[in-house]
């Protein structure tokens, strides 16, 4: 069908919503409750846009668009609306950018700056959240910074499938907890993260980021995750001192934002001073310091004097879902074309 967003006629399907028409044709529609992943919740309206012939404003997010609509998405009443919202945000919320984590990478900032919030016009009762809870080695969860978009309770339970945390009281009191209150550690949280990845501000963040830099001055690099054969495409926050500060992940990658617990938060060990940078020999019991040449022909001579004095079904290869695909062709064709044996697995066919 054909439509007309800011005046640019374009192309939709059948069941699209206005903001997905809007984000596939370039065009930003303010959102803090969206995710591609997730049923379109309608919880912080930013979305709202004109459409011709309907009195009201609606939520891009959650309508669908048909044949010849007309859209608007940023005229003056709509900067107004927004410019409230995000005032009523701010009105019962830890203001903090200057020193907050999150600053630079914080929608809710991002959105104050673009409507020129400049100060909180609401004065009256607020949340009193006492500090920050800390329950778990991998992340702090902030209430003074939850805007209460419902977007880490929908992932954990459309996507991560857990239902971990939930929203519990009403009105100034409501915040985003466990049952019961319990630590994320006692109840059936996994640890992927995801609901930190995609809080649009300060609420959850890393621990392993905290005080460490400010978004801005973390270098960003695409790697797959090392710990499996899913192959998991992670984006490292490198800091100046070339240490991985915290992992991300983005939603247009293979695994769609994803990751478990290893991917997320398990990466330290790259940094680690324990991790073995030289080959080592084992000799009458003890291991030494070796080159790499050295270490190579002593595994290849062994090899090839195996192979030869007792024929290649002698030995037999297991390889690793650590490995890449490549590496583990590479493994069964050397253990095949050289070695002479089929005798080759693999520890995730079990
Ligand atoms: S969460 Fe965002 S808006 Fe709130 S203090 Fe931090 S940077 Fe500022
Ligand atoms: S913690 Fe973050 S994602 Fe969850 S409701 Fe609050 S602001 Fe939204
Ligand atoms: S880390 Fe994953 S499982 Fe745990 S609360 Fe967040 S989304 Fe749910
Ligand atoms: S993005 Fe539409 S209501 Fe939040």
């Amino acid at each position: 069908m054909k439509l007309t967003i800011n005046g640019e006629k374009l192309e939709a399907t059948e069941g699209q919503t206005i903001l997905e028409v809007a984000q596939e044709n370039g065009i930003d529609i303010p959102n803090l409750c969206y995710s591609p992943e997730l049923k379109p919740e309608g919880a912080c309206r930013m979305c709202v846009v004109d459409i011709e012939g309907v009195a009201d404003p609606v939520t891009a997010c959650t309508t669908e668009v048909s044949a010849g609509m007309v859209v608007e998405t940023e005229t003056p009443s709509l900067k107004k609306m927004r410019k409230v919202l995000v005032e009523l945000m701010l009105a019962n919320h830890d203001v903090e950018c200057l020193t907050c984590d999150k600053a630079g990478d914080c929608k809710l900032q991002d959105y104050a700056y673009r409507y020129s919030v400049k100060k909180v016009r609401f004065e009256g009762e607020k949340t009193e959240f006492k500090g920050i809870k800390d329950d778990n080695p991998f992340f702090i969860r902030d209430n003074r910074k939850c805007i209460l978009c419902y977007k880490c309770v929908n992932l954990c339970k459309q996507v991560q499938g857990e239902a971990s945390i939930n929203l519990e009281n009403r009105g100034f009191d409501t915040r985003v907890t466990t049952a019961f209150d319990l630590p994320l550690e006692e109840i059936n949280c996994q640890f992927c993260g995801l609901c930190v990845n995609e809080c649009p501000t300060g609420a959850l963040m890393e621990k392993s980021a905290l005080r460490k830099a400010r978004n801005w001055e973390l270098k960003k690099g695409s790697t797959i995750c090392p710990y499996c054969g899913v192959g998991c495409e992670l984006e490292l926050n490198i800091d100046e001192n070339d240490q991985i500060v915290k992992v991300t992940t983005n939603s247009d990658n293979v695994n769609r934002g994803q990751t478990c617990v290893k991917g997320k938060f398990g990466l330290d060990f790259v940094n680690s001073e324990e991790r073995l940078t030289k080959p080592l020999i084992k000799e009458e019991g003890r291991f030494r310091e070796a080159s790499w040449e050295e270490a190579l022909d002593k595994v290849a001579d062994n090899f090839g004097r195996i192979r030869d004095e007792f024929g290649g079904d002698a030995t037999a290869a297991l390889s690793s879902a650590k490995c890449t695909n490549e590496e583990n062709y590479l493994m069964q064709k050397f253990m095949r074309a050289v070695m002479g044996t089929n005798s080759v697995d693999h520890c995730a066919r079990l």
